[in-house]
């Protein structure tokens, strides 16, 4: 039986999705380079490096460079998420949390940001969360399984006792890796390897989730 979930954060919780867009997109027009919302999507869910290793694509920088416009993008992403509220939860998202404290389900964040501690404070979930597992938490970012599995850990709990919820595909993958059940939020050619998909939390209830996942295994 499910014990527990572990949410991804950004484009699950809240849109901070956007605001990464916006920070990488900042560093792209300053470094020169060409860089929209559809390179954006491939990377969804990648760690900070890894990201900027794909935006720079075949453009060879040094480690220095490399460290320098982390920094510089972060800067950005943290002026952006300065005024976050309680409002910037996603539709569902505290309704959902709600219905899993009742149901005594345990809750964490699997996230690969390093923001993910102060993205929760903001939005006021922080108290409500069993445990977070964040970009520090782990070395290998998703699509390995680490962070998924190192959240489990802290919420003692084994891999097939817990469902994933993720935005990414390569946060899909992660779950699915990690032996854990994988609920799938947007388009399905980007989420669609996960056993359930929906648009998003809206409107999403626990005991119709689990009927979901049941019948996904038939
Ligand atoms: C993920 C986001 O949650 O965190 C990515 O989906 C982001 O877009 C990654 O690059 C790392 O975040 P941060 O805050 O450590 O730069
Ligand atoms: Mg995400």
């Amino acid at each position: 039986p499910l014990r527990g979930v572990i949410f991804d954060l950004d484009g699950v919780l809240t849109d901070t999705s956007e605001y990464h867009y916006l920070a990488w997109k900042q560093l792209a027009d300053e470094i020169g380079i060409a860089f929209d919302r559809q390179a954006n999507e491939q990377m969804r869910g990648l760690s900070r490096r890894d990201s900027l290793l794909h935006m720079l694509g075949d453009c060879a920088v040094s480690e220095a460079e490399l460290q320098e416009m982390m920094v510089r993008k972060n800067s950005y992403y943290e002026q952006l998420i300065q005024n976050l509220t309680p409002a910037d939860l996603l539709p569902g998202a505290l309704a959902l949390l709600d219905e899993l404290q009742a149901a005594d389900i345990k809750v964490a964040i699997g996230s690969s940001s390093k923001n993910a501690r102060l993205v929760c404070q903001r939005l006021g979930i922080a108290e409500r969360l069993n445990a977070i597992a964040d970009g520090y938490s782990v070395e290998h970012h998703k699509p390995a399984p680490d962070v998924f599995l190192y959240a489990a850990g802290q919420l003692g709990l084994q891999p097939h006792e817990c469902l994933v919820v993720e935005d990414a595909g390569s946060g899909v993958a992660a779950g699915l890796s990690a032996g854990m059940w994988v609920l799938g939020l947007g388009p399905v050619e980007r989420i669609g390897n996960a056993h359930i998909v929906h648009d998003n939390l809206a409107g999403l209830e626990w005991q119709q989730l689990l009927i979901e996942l049941e019948q996904s295994q038939m």
